[in-house]
């Protein structure tokens, strides 16, 4: 049912229209609604919405350019609710259209527009950006507000800034562009002499989704004091440009002063003032705005119901609930709460912005020395949000988030409070000073933060701060901290307690702990320089660090890594120049410098004005925001607004809809469903590897990306005489005009669909438009009013489909040289819920990229999941379908060793060799341009210098990466586009319309560009007019890059037809003519002045060619955060002939930025429960920022090339540029390789993508495991081991390997993309199955048992260690489960650490059935391995026993070793001692009579047989089953046949023959328990160490497990392995073997059908499935 109160009955009734996403949002009706519904836009069954009658304010818009300062009493209607925002107004009210929205959450700057207000306390002015969509209409009482419109425009000139923009080709779509003139309109008014670094740093809060920032840069850049010479020369002279500015005082002509005085921003727009005191009764709450401290507590005394302060109200952009209340308080005209005064320590007023706080911790830090170390917070400061935010944004309001929110991870607030800062609090009962960590526990109901104060601190303290994100710039902290500590002296002594802070991870005490006491506690007093100190500092921060998990946060086991890398940062910072150069890169952050770009374009000035490079035709209407989106259309009288009411469950079923009290509500006039609709509800779209000398198998996935325009999906339909009008953002009019026609069962003619442009699209706008036109058009039709339905931006990207994510498994035959013999590969797609459109078979072809292979065998796989159904997405199919054999082809390189660029050019296809379709390939123009781009890449110096920075720097590495890219362009038949020219008589103007869709790709220019240069007229006598489904009838999308060839080349044919026709006129008139002479007497002849063209693919004037190209990028990361920046790309394309070199080189770097997104950072997260879409907001969701594009970036057509096929000689450039992208990808990986090659560690491991900060930093090898980051100290010199040296132990002739025949299997985890079980198993040993239930259950170090399920991977954790301080890290007191089995409901678990327990799954409590410290037979029960329980209900138990206890920390170690089987008897609860003298007894299995028992001897390579009854032998009796097993035995199974038989789990296999002696271990002093550790990871057997460590062994420690030699020692070791051996013990058949070396199984179960294996800590990683089908 539904509840509506009065509040959300008022909310209907008064809300501006633009707003109807948020009204639906806070309507009670969406929280019960959708668990009874499917998501329409995903089951496209029925259709859903609501309508309400719009309200429509009386007010007249305040100006037509501008809006002046505003006044309440005579600007704004007190009858809109408070919550309408800046943006709401300008666009509904004051019909201001040029201001754009998209996020309306601060996240995007599309709605950016400059004020000046006047600061209450300092009665300064202030020019500033903000955010429209957050300001409140009632704060803007007495501000000065600038929009795009008001600087400049078409009639009277534009601004510089504006055409700046325009004449740099920063503009594509234009969407962003009014919000980015309009931020740089605010910094140069409040900083004319800016310089570039301002203009990076303050484009932080704008994302253009297009353009790759790089020419948006430029053309701001330009103004700055230090702009560089190229960038001066492309401005030509300013001055000149600045005659062209508009006093938008006048509107005339800039002067540079008015009446007589020079020019000031406020005598252009007139000067804010400060309003008075006001207290408004709205009809949804009250405003009231005090002016003075007295009059807040005044009201806080008198008030009742839900206070709301606002101050930037930016609160509501982080939070949203913290954006309502019954009162609103607006605090800006509260003097006191602006103060800033050094009186008496440092105070800053909760009212003041955090910009202003930044600037004011600068200058104090300057005159204050007892000051100086706010710098760092200030720094600090400048990564909070954005600059639109912080100029809004207080220092009390973010505080409160923190208060209302403990788990926000303020930045403020940690920073502050680890240097001890206080809050002032006031209300009615008087004031109040609290130390602000208090604050959290506080009541706060009717009090204000009045100010901080920060403490005076020592000039010599040491002072820390960090923020460690997902982006650069505007991204909230993964985990925070600040570090504070006064140390002396050499030995970095700790005088008194640090302060350590940490937000975003919690504490032992949860988030109300911000704190490490313990951390603090244990370093107070001691001295950061010795070894011993740090290595406890970690371990004690870890064992504080309490673990949680959200579904969309990242991983704990990153935050907790990140918490103790960040304090090693700092106690690295500290000790300087103490540590070795080497590791010295690990105390500081990643360094940016201004990025810069190079390009490299072809034109030929023969064809000008085709080739030519101008900027866009719409540009500069762009730029001033006359650009009309259809969103912009203006709204008609009764027009309703249609929104979509969602489901809060993918793939639910629905049981009933109830609209009546949403129908009942006031302006409600509809509602829809499948049942409305008259028509149609159906819309949418419908080996040779082995036999190669060397083989890889492998596996990889990329995830999915939004498309992000910043324009939502949005459509006004309008009931017409003739049927209706449909104004549709779409890059398919034809399919919009079948969608309506069909669902509305009305003739196609009767649908007038009508495109001018779209505000981005990227293929979101092929197919989805359909389902929001359709249902749009059926509301209107119904109601027979206009209705508009624009998608708030949640919506948008929660129900719309998006980039197919993947998983790819893989196996390739190849040449030592590394030249492909065949490639085999399964390639999973996640299409979604239903294929709409698939692009995974239509990549395939891209997945040979520029390669020859004798063999390919793609099998694409669509898998269906309960995620909206996804869509194409810029380069759809052919980005992965080139990612893929790059992937392998890499993989290749690296098992060979060699460079993977040659490796690439080895395979390089020839002329004449077959393609994968079987076609002769035609010559190959890369060879030639890997020449070039060598050159021009500086590919070999940059390979020798990022080699010698990585071995000259533990903590920061590089890596490099080159993609070559092979992309076949072709015209097919049903690519077609109608194209219509009209000239006009009198002065000769030409019109062009055409069926494509300008989206930003400048479609509009080159078609202009190509009427011009045919018809022989100037550029400016053509005008492109929109697309509509009456002149372009029959056309079709524009996608694929084909569609500006399309329309060009119909254009061209119009126009020859044309010219033909007027010919006869002019060859009458034998004399020259004028352009306008010849169509004034071609007219007078009674010649049709209008021609069309149908421009259809297959023509044999455009020929199929293919687009060549190279890039490289190279990256740099943090080790030990997993940071990333792009440090520099090259990209070389073929683009032939440019049509339109500007606009091309836009369409290279927005695409290949795009593609950086995709690689690096975009990440979609959904709940794995309910399929909800987790990462539908800015603040979840980042795609690039301008400090995310390459700093050095370098883009080049390949000169002297012609296309003798294509267009006009040119190639298309939309897509081709984001396949290569990929190369980020790489270069990432070959950084983190090389961490792994400090370590030795070989093996090829994949990277999936995106390449996130998280993930970065998960695949570096454990760099930070507490012994590693010792050897940075270098106090004590670094100790390296030789390796171990196992003597004539193995005898591997018994065993004959068998080749591969278990193949991988795909494990379903598309189905949850998001879950990645190998991050949180780490190391399973064992597995349990019980009966009717499916999930399985498994153990993970740290002592938690999970859960997870078989199919979709989903887990749970169903109990944990109860031991404190367990983080998950080798530690004595945690639980380490090794062995599980069910007896009945309970899962009986060994633990290593602790003994035998029993848990209840169910509730997850947890019995200790024989605790560790039980003494049997006189040893305790430690190392307990495995366990099995026969029908009695008795368990059998293996333990690695103790004849001689010895405490070496995490394990207690023997001398002699003596290895025991045990049963516990489950009656009497007794443990008895069945058999001793094993070495290391790991797995148990009762035999399926239960007649024996296994047990594996783990490193004696055999596994026993211990007799039970008679009929096997003579009970107690022990044989051995089988032996010489050539490695270590961790895990014996019944294999599940019916036969009987096990399974046996072999980790690794030793290679005798490999080993190096070892002289004298004795020599390197080691403490216990590094042994034990070392023995553990290696399982030596023991008697062999006893040799060397005579009893009892003593020691320091001098060195880390990395220093042993260990990674040497595996490098010795081959892979693992899984025999089956049958009932007597005979190896039947090897099931599985690993590729690559330090991998192991540790266990291996049959899977409940029999088919399927599954694998413990395979290849490292956690579980996987290994088919048993060949
Ligand atoms: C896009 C975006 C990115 C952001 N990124 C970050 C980030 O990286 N790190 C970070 O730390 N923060 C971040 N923030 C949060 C931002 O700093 C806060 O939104 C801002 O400081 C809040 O100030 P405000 O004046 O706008 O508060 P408002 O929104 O006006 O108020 C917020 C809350 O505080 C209460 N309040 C305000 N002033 C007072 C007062 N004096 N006394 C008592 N209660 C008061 C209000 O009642 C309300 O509940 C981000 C915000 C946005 C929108
Ligand atoms: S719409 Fe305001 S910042 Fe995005
Ligand atoms: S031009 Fe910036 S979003 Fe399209």
């Amino acid at each position: 049912m539904i509840t509506v109160d009065d509040g959300c009955v008022n909310w209907f009734t008064w809300t501006p229209v633009a707003d109807l996403g948020d009204v639906v949002r806070a309507c009670p009706l969406l929280t019960l609604i959708p668990c009874e519904i499917k998501i329409w836009a995903i089951e496209h069954r029925f259709l859903l919405n609501y309508l309400w009658m719009p309200y429509f304010f009386s007010l007249p818009a305040s100006g037509r350019f501008r809006v002046k300062p505003l006044e309440l009493t005579s600007g704004i209607p007190t009858d809109l609710p408070p919550s309408t925002s800046l943006n709401d107004f300008l666009r509904n009210n004051a019909n201001l259209k040029g201001t754009k929205y998209f996020c309306k959450e601060g996240g995007c700057g599309a709605c950016t527009v400059s004020v000046t207000t006047m600061d209450p306390f300092s009665r300064l002015h202030v020019t500033k950006a903000v955010n429209s969509c957050l300001v409140p209409i009632y704060s803007c009482d007495g501000w000065s507000i600038k929009t795009v419109e008001g600087i400049g425009n078409k009639t009277d000139g534009y601004h510089p800034i504006q055409k700046r923009l325009a004449d740099f080709n920063g503009t594509q779509c234009g969407y962003c562009s009014p919000g980015m003139v309009m931020n740089m309109y605010s910094l140069l008014e409040s900083n004319p002499n800016l310089k570039m670094e301002d203009v990076e740093r303050s484009f932080d809060g704008n994302i253009c989704r297009c353009t790759g920032y790089r020419p948006i840069l430029d053309a701001f850049k330009s103004f700055a004091s230090d702009a560089t010479p190229e960038l001066k020369k492309k401005v030509g002279d300013i001055e000149d440009v600045l005659k062209d500015a508009v006093c938008p005082k006048t509107m005339t002509a800039c002067q540079g002063k008015l009446e007589g005085k020079p020019c000031t921003p406020l005598t252009c727009s007139g000067p804010p003032r400060l309003p008075a005191a006001l207290q408004l009764d709205l009809k949804s709450g009250e405003w009231i705005r005090p002016t003075s401290l007295e009059d807040v507590k005044a009201f806080l005394s008198k008030a009742s119901g839900k206070i709301r302060f606002v101050v930037g109200n930016t609160g509501r952009g982080v939070h949203r609930d913290v954006a309502e209340g019954d009162t609103y308080i607006d605090l800006n005209q509260v003097p006191e709460l602006f103060a800033i005064s050094t009186s008496n320590g440092l105070s800053i007023g909760a009212g003041v912005s955090l910009t202003k706080t930044i600037e004011t911790l600068k200058n104090v830090s300057v005159t204050e020395t007892s000051y100086k170390y706010v710098t760092a917070l200030a720094e600090h400061l400048g990564r909070v949000a954005n600059v639109p935010v912080r100029n809004s944004g207080s220092v009390g309001g973010n505080l409160m988030l923190k208060h209302a929110h403990h788990e926000f991870q303020s930045d403020l607030f940690t920073i502050f409070e680890a240097v001890g800062a206080s809050v002032v609090l006031a209300g009615p009962d008087g004031e109040k000073q609290i130390p602000l960590n208090a604050l959290l526990c506080e009541d706060m109901n009717k009090k204000v933060i009045r100010s901080v104060s920060l403490p005076p601190l020592s000039p010599d303290i040491r002072i820390r701060t960090f923020k460690i994100t997902p982006r650069l710039q505007n991204a909230h902290a993964y985990v925070n901290a600040a570090f504070v500590a006064d140390v002396d002296g050499a030995e970095a002594l700790l005088k008194g307690r640090p302060s350590i802070v940490f937000g975003g991870i919690q504490l032992k005490d949860g988030f109300e702990q911000v704190h490490a006491k313990e951390t603090e506690e244990f370093l107070t007093g001691k001295k950061l320089t010795e070894e011993s100190v740090v290595q406890e500092a970690l371990a004690v921060l870890g064992g504080e660090l309490k673990e949680s998990k959200t579904d969309v946060e990242a991983s704990f086991s990153y935050r907790a890594r990140l918490a103790q890398g960040l304090l090693y940062k700092f106690i690295l910072g500290v000790l300087g120049d103490a540590v070795p150069e080497k590791l010295r890169s690990g105390a500081t952050n990643l360094s940016r410098e201004i990025s810069s770009g190079k390009q490299e374009i072809t034109s030929d000035p023969k064809d000008y004005p085709i080739s030519k490079p101008i900027p866009k035709i719409e540009a500069w209407n762009q730029t001033a925001g006359e650009a009309q989106y259809t969103n912009d259309i203006p709204l008609l009288p009764g027009e309703l607004h249609a929104v979509f009411v969602l489901a809060s469950y993918g793939r639910a079923k629905l049981k009933s809809i109830d609209a009546s009290q949403a129908l009942a509500m006031p302006g409600v006039a509809g509602f829809f469903s499948a049942k409305d609709i008259p028509g149609a509800n159906d819309f949418m779209q419908g080996e040779g590897v082995e036999e190669a000398p060397q083989r890889i198998v492998g596996e990889m996935e990329f995830g999915s990306q939004h498309h992000f325009y910043l324009e939502t999906q949005v459509c006004v339909c309008r009931p017409t005489e003739d049927g209706i009008d449909v104004f549709a953002a779409t890059q398919w009019i034809d399919k919009v005009q079948l969608a309506v026609s069909s669902i509305l069962n009305i003739p196609e003619n009767s649908v007038n669909v009508v495109v001018r442009r779209c505000g981005g699209a990227y293929g979101g706008k092929i197919t989805r438009p359909n389902q929001i036109s359709a249902a749009t058009a059926l509301a209107a039709y119904k109601l027979r009013k206009p209705v508009r339905m624009a998608l708030d931006m949640e919506t948008n990207l929660a129900i719309i489909g998006k980039r197919t994510a993947y998983i790819v498994k893989y196996q390739a035959g190849f040449e030592d040289d590394g030249k492909l013999r065949a490639v085999k590969a399964k390639i999973y797609g996640d299409v979604g819920h239903s294929v709409n459109e698939s692009p995974i078979t239509f990549g395939l072809s891209m997945a040979q990229n520029c390669y020859f292979s004798p063999k390919w065998n793609y099998m694409p796989v669509a898998v269906l999941t309960n995620t909206p159904s996804n869509t194409w997405t810029r380069s759809p199919g052919t980005t992965e379908g080139i990612a893929i054999i790059e992937h392998i082809v890499e993989h290749i390189a690296f098992k060979l060793k060699k460079n993977p660029f040659e490796v690439k050019q080895v395979n390089f296809i020839k002329e004449g060799e077959l393609d994968m379709n079987g076609s002769p390939a035609e010559p190959n123009g890369l060879p030639e341009m890997v020449e070039i781009f060598k050159k021009s890449a500086e590919l070999e110096k940059r390979m020798s210098e990022i080699q010698a920075y990585n071995e000259a720097n533990v903590w920061k590495k590089r890596g490099l990466s080159v993609v070559p890219m092979k992309y076949p362009c072709g015209y097919p038949p049903f690519f077609r586009f109608a194209v219509s020219v009209s000239v006009f008589h009198d002065d000769g103007t030409v019109t062009v319309s055409h069926g494509g869709c300008e989206m930003g790709q400048g479609l509009n220019t080159k078609v202009a560009q190509v009427a011009a240069k045919t018809l022989g007229v100037p550029m400016d006598k053509v005008m492109i007019r929109p697309s509509d489904s009456f002149t372009n009838a029959n056309s079709a999308v524009t996608g694929g890059s084909m569609g500006s060839e399309m329309c060009c080349y119909g254009t061209q044919e119009a126009c020859k037809d044309l010219l033909n026709r007027m010919q006869p006129v002019k060859a009458k008139e034998n004399k020259d003519l004028t352009w306008v002479e010849w169509v004034a007497k071609s007219f007078n002849a009674g010649i049709d002045l209008r021609a069309t063209y149908y421009s259809v693919g297959g023509n044999p004037d455009l020929k199929p060619y293919i687009v060549y190209g190279l890039a490289c990028t190279e990256v740099e990361i943090d080790v030990i955060t997993g940071e990333k920046q792009v440090l520099r790309a090259d990209i070389l394309e073929d683009v032939g002939v440019s049509l339109s070199p500007e606009v091309d080189i836009g369409q290279l770097e927005g695409s290949f930025v795009m593609g950086l997104g995709y690689w690096l950072q975009e990440e979609i997260k959904y709940n794995p429960r309910t399929g909800e879409h987790l990462t539908n907001r800015t603040w979840e969701y980042k795609p690039p920022l301008c400090k995310d594009i390459p700093i050095d970036f370098r883009v080049s057509f390949l000169q002297n090339s012609e296309n003798p096929f294509g267009f006009r000689r040119s190639k298309a450039t939309g897509e081709p540029a984001l396949c290569m992208s990929v190369c980020s990808l790489f270069a990432v990986k070959q950084a983190v390789q090389a961490t792994r090659n400090d370590k030795n560690i070989t093996d090829w491991w994949n990277l999936s993508g995106p390449a996130t900060t998280e993930k970065i930093a998960l695949a570096t090898p454990a760099p930070l495991c507490v012994a590693e980051m010792l050897r940075v100290l270098a106090l004590l010199p670094l100790v390296f081991l030789p390796a171990f040296y196992p003597i004539g132990f193995f005898t591997a002739e018994k065993f004959k390997f068998d080749s591969l025949d278990g193949i991988y299997e795909p494990n379903e985890a598309l189905k949850n993309p998001n879950i990645k079980l190998s991050e949180i198993l780490n190391g399973p040993e064992s597995f349990a199955m019980r009966d009717n239930d499916p999930w399985i259950y498994t153990g993970i170090a740290g002592g938690s048992i999970i859960k997870f399920h078989p199919n979709t991977f989903e887990y749970e954790t169903v109990a944990k260690s109860q031991d404190p301080g367990c983080s998950g890290t080798w530690d004595h007191r945690c639980g380490r489960p090794l062995g599980l089995r069910f007896r009945g409901d309970k899962l009986l678990v060994a633990d290593a650490n602790r003994g035998l327990l029993s848990v209840n799954v169910d509730d997850g409590t947890v019995e200790i059935l024989v605790s560790s410290s039980t003494m049997v037979e006189g040893s305790p029960l430690v190392l307990v391995n495995d366990l099995d329980v026969d029908s009695n209900g008795d368990v059998y138990f293996s333990q690695s026993s103790l004849d001689v206890p010895l405490d070496f920390g995490m394990f207690t170690l023997f001398a002699s070793g003596s290895g025991r089987l045990l049963k516990l008897d489950a009656e009497t609860g007794e443990v008895s001692v069945l058999l001793t003298g094993l070495y290391f007894a790991n797995g148990v299995q009762l035999s399926k009579d239960r007649s024996f028992v296994l047990v594996a001897d783990c490193f004696r390579g055999k596994i026993v047989r211990y007799n039970l009854n008679r009929e096997q032998g003579s009970p107690g009796v022990v044989e051995t089953f089988i032996e010489g097993i050539p490695g270590a035995v961790d895990n014996i199974r019944a294999s599940g046949n019916k036969k009987g038989g096990f399974l046996v789990a072999i980790p690794f296999v030793f290679n005798p023959k490999n080993f190096n002696p070892i002289d004298s271990l004795s020599e390197y002093p080691l403490t216990r328990s590094m042994i034990a550790r070392l023995l553990y990871m290696i399982r030596l057997p023991f008697d062999f160490i006893t040799e060397l460590f005579p009893n009892p062994v003593t020691g320091v420690i001098r060195s880390a497990i990395g220093g042993f030699g260990l990674n040497d020692y595996f490098t010795k070791v081959k892979h693992g392995m899984v025999v089956e051996l049958s009932e007597s013990g005979e190896v039947l058949r090897t099931l599985h073997t690993v590729d690559g070396n330090y991998t192991h199984i540790s266990c291996a179960f049959p899977a409940r059908d029999g088919k399927r294996l599954i694998l413990g800590s395979y290849a490292d990683k956690g579980v996987a499935f290994v088919s048993l089908k060949k």
